[in-house]
């Protein structure tokens, strides 16, 4: 697996608690989309785990295909399908 699967072609809204950490999944296996369940175990892809800084409602990306990660930039809107990247 060399690509991150596209885990849905939309973002996902998550509610962020000011110094809490988040392990964000880039490899798009998790089934705790946005966030790492583990899965990526065997993979070459690890979690961009973070602390929050403020308490926020965002928008986190689901297609793994952001340029600004974890956020949604929209680049979601280009991609065709999630077969896609299913390697
Ligand atoms: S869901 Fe990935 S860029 Fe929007």
């Amino acid at each position: 697996m060399d690509k991150p699967k596209i885990a849905a072609c939309f973002p996902k809204q998550v509610e962020l608690e000011a110094g809490k950490k988040y392990a964000y999944c880039t490899c798009g296996i998790s089934e705790n989309q946005p966030f790492c369940d583990g899965k990526h175990k065997g993979t070459s892809f690890v979690p961009m785990v973070f602390e929050a800084t403020e308490t926020e409602t965002a928008y986190y990306c689901q297609c793994k295909h952001t340029s600004s990660a974890p956020k949604c930039d929209g680049t979601h809107k280009t991609l065709d399908s999630p077969a896609e990247s299913a390697s």
